[in-house]
């Protein structure tokens, strides 16, 4: 690590506290915080992230850097602020409810921003979450939010639960869920596969459970896929919730019930996932769900799991175990 990279690091960190503190103890922070609170989060929580509000002000933190005689140079690189055509700087991030984003040792290395909508500030047209631009410290793909705190109870559990947003995982921390990670709104990269791999097999994939969710979970699976030694599961949130707002809906105790007891193996989910769009009362629609499924579990490598599921599907479509056997050879056949 050069000592560029650390002064950048100081500068995140002391921005960092900056917003934390202007969350906690000001009253430019009031709304945010009341925001917080509203969402479910407590001020323990909100402390250990050190979550922090970036003020309305398009220069609260370019004062502050002028202030603290940081160059120039150091300002531009470090991705949180904007220069101008004339040379001049504004803050990057403003009226937004800060997110802090480690590295896996804990450092800070980026910010997720959300946009706090206030009577003042309607902010139309701005995105609801905006994120750290590339620098040489920060790249989306390797960041893994939540990663530096759940380490080591991923390894104890021998598990990790990836969820879609920052907020799922920090709901799920308060309910005393502590493997929770996200990776940052983008779909999972090599990088942070590889991350997860080192330390556990086993990754439960707790997306939101409306339409986007659902499907991010069918891409994750596949790109997860071609890691066999992972041992995969997915939760699907009833009536189409985060699983933020399902904590809020129902409790700790039924979101820990939901994660424990709520997985279905991928090929599970992808039964149910198949169907959507489809009326299985019309013969075509069946025929085209039962070609696709039955490709999925060609796919399946446990013979007992394949068994299992061929029967389910003889039940439910009413055919015999032997043509969907046949099936399945002729599909094999095919992938070989
Ligand atoms: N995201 C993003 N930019 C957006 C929307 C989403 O980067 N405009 C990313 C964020 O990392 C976010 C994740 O995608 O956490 C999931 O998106 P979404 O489900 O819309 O966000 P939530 O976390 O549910 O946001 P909230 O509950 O605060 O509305
Ligand atoms: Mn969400
Ligand atoms: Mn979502
Ligand atoms: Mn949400
Ligand atoms: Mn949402």
């Amino acid at each position: 690590q050069t000592s560029g990279q650390q002064q950048l690091i100081a500068l995140h960190e002391r921005t960092r506290d900056l917003y934390h503190h202007l969350l906690m103890n000001t009253k430019v922070g009031e709304e945010a915080l009341a925001y917080l609170h509203g969402r479910g989060l407590s001020d323990e929580l909100i402390s250990e992230f050190k979550l922090g509000f970036a003020p309305s002000q398009r220069d609260f933190l370019v004062q502050i850097a002028q202030q603290d005689k940081v160059t120039a140079e150091l300002m531009e690189r470090s991705g949180l602020f904007i220069r101008r055509e004339d040379g001049s700087f504004s803050d990057r991030f403003y009226q937004r409810v800060m997110f802090p984003l480690n590295d896996f040792r804990g450092k800070t290395i980026g910010f997720s921003g959300r946009l706090l909508k206030t009577k003042d500030f309607p902010g139309k047209d701005q995105p609801k979450y905006l994120n750290s631009p590339e620098t040489e410290l920060f790249n989306k793909r390797q960041v893994l939010f939540n990663f530096d705190k759940a380490r080591n109870e991923i390894r104890k559990q021998g598990e990790a639960i990836l969820f879609e947003g920052f907020m799922d995982v920090l709901a799920a921390w308060q309910a005393d869920i502590k493997i929770g990670i996200a990776s940052m709104g983008t779909s999972l990269t090599e990088q942070q596969i590889a991350a997860i791999e080192r330390i556990t097999g086993q990754i439960v994939i707790a997306y939101d459970g409306d339409d986007p969710g659902q499907a991010a979970t069918d891409r994750a699976l596949m790109v997860l896929a071609e890691h066999s030694r992972l041992n995969l599961t997915t939760v699907t949130v009833p009536e189409k919730l985060d699983p933020d707002e399902y904590l809020r809906k129902y409790g700790v105790t039924e979101l820990q019930n939901l994660l424990q007891h709520g997985r279905q193996t991928p090929f599970a989910f992808k039964m149910s996932y198949r169907k959507k769009g489809l009326n299985l009362e019309n013969e075509a629609d069946r025929l085209n769900y039962l070609e696709a499924v039955m490709q999925d579990l060609a796919k399946v490598q446990s013979p007992v799991e394949q068994d299992l599921y061929l029967g389910q599907l003889s039940n439910e479509f009413h055919l015999t175990r032997e043509s969907l056997k046949q099936q399945l050879q002729m599909i094999r056949q095919t992938l070989r």
